[in-house]
């Protein structure tokens, strides 16, 4: 099969699509012929070397497909060879044959196209999670989105309406993706610049967010406590710039506002807690079944459009969710 394999730490220039053995299933698990797979910052994080996204070289990258049942491992129940499905698999879905564990595998109801399917089981998956689970996210809250103009930041902005609506600010590393992070929903967008604190200020009538979403490690975090309203939950979910985390802020500045600091890992949920993750990507399946969620998607026509697509990512030029097209 033909899969994209990244040969070393670096760039675009140790990505390449080979051709390699297709895997089989174990006990438990189930390969899928890939329709789409998405593309998600952690391959971008693997191919620069970060320490923790990868155990070895070659790599091969890829954490969500979509596509149909290809085998089935032993004891898996509830899924059939040729099943329309979407996976989150440990790695390797940017590839024509990739393997997932069955719990993480989910069934896509009919009318829900691949193609966007793609993007849920880690994309749409984690935005829900980051409102629910980990930002006890309430109707009406006011919700500050950091990179609001990637693929995480447009999910976000889709489901917050759909889950009772709120007011919605993204910032943006450059002040020319604004206008997308506008129009893909958010009520403001600011640079992520020296004016960002009094700008959000200004927005909320100086009364904070309740809740923050942030993947850029710990560089912001000390703007994300004087951001918060008072009991403003922050959820720290990345580490964007690859560097050196600080600690985490002293007691007293929690106590002071009832603030509250909270991790949250897509790959931690699928090792230790994987039911939880399917039913976050049901959930999410079901909602794009009812017609109310829509996540616009750029496709690209084959996995060698990839590597340029990670560049994209990598130097901060990406707008919005990409997936490619596999097969089919
Ligand atoms: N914890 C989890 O389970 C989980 C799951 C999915 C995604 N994430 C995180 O969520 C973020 C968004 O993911 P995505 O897949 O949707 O990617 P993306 O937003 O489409 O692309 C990454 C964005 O990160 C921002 N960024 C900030 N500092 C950067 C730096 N030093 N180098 C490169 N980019 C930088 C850039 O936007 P700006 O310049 O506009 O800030 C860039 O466009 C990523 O940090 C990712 O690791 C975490």
């Amino acid at each position: 099969m033909r899969a994209l394999v990244m040969t070393a730490a670096g760039g675009s220039e140790n990505s390449q699509v080979q051709e390699i053995d297709a895997p089989r299933p174990g006990p438990g698990e189930v390969t899928i012929d890939v329709a789409y797979a998405g593309l998600n910052f952690v391959d971008v994080m693997a191919r620069r070397g970060d320490g923790g996204y990868t155990a070895a070289w070659p790599h091969l990258p890829g954490k969500e497909v979509s596509g149909t049942v290809r085998e089935l491992g032993e004891g898996v129940t509830g899924l059939a060879v040729g099943d329309r499905v979407v996976a989150a698999p440990v790695g390797g879905g940017l590839a024509e044959v990739a393997i997932a564990a069955a719990v993480l595998t989910v069934p896509v109801p009919d009318g829900v196209p691949l193609r966007e399917a793609a993007a849920v089981p880690l994309g749409l998956a984690t935005a829900m999670l980051l409102l629910g689970d980990a930002g006890r996210f309430a109707a009406g809250d006011t919700v500050l989105v950091h990179s609001a103009g990637g693929g995480i930041g447009h999910a976000i902005a889709q489901l917050v309406p759909l889950l009772g609506g709120g007011r919605l600010i993204g910032t943006v590393g450059r002040p020319e993706k604004a206008a997308a992070a506008v129009e893909a929903g958010y009520d403001h967008a600011f640079a992520r610049d020296a004016d960002l604190l009094d700008a959000v200020r200004e927005a909320t009538g100086g009364k904070g967010v309740d809740l923050v979403l942030d993947p850029l490690g710990t560089e912001a975090l000390d703007l994300d406590l004087d951001l918060a309203a008072h009991g403003g939950r922050i959820v720290l979910f990345g580490n964007a710039g690859g560097g050196a985390l600080d600690a985490l802020p002293p007691l007293g500045r929690l106590m002071a506002d009832n603030l509250t600091v909270t991790g949250f890992s897509h790959r931690a949920m699928a090792a230790g807690d994987p039911a939880r993750l399917g039913r976050a990507i049901r959930r999410v399946l079901d909602l794009l079944a009812g017609g109310g969620l829509d996540l616009p998607v750029t496709e690209l026509a084959g996995l060698e459009a990839v590597p340029a697509a990670h560049d994209a990512m990598q130097e901060r030029r990406a707008l919005g969710k990409y997936v490619v097209r596999v097969s089919g």
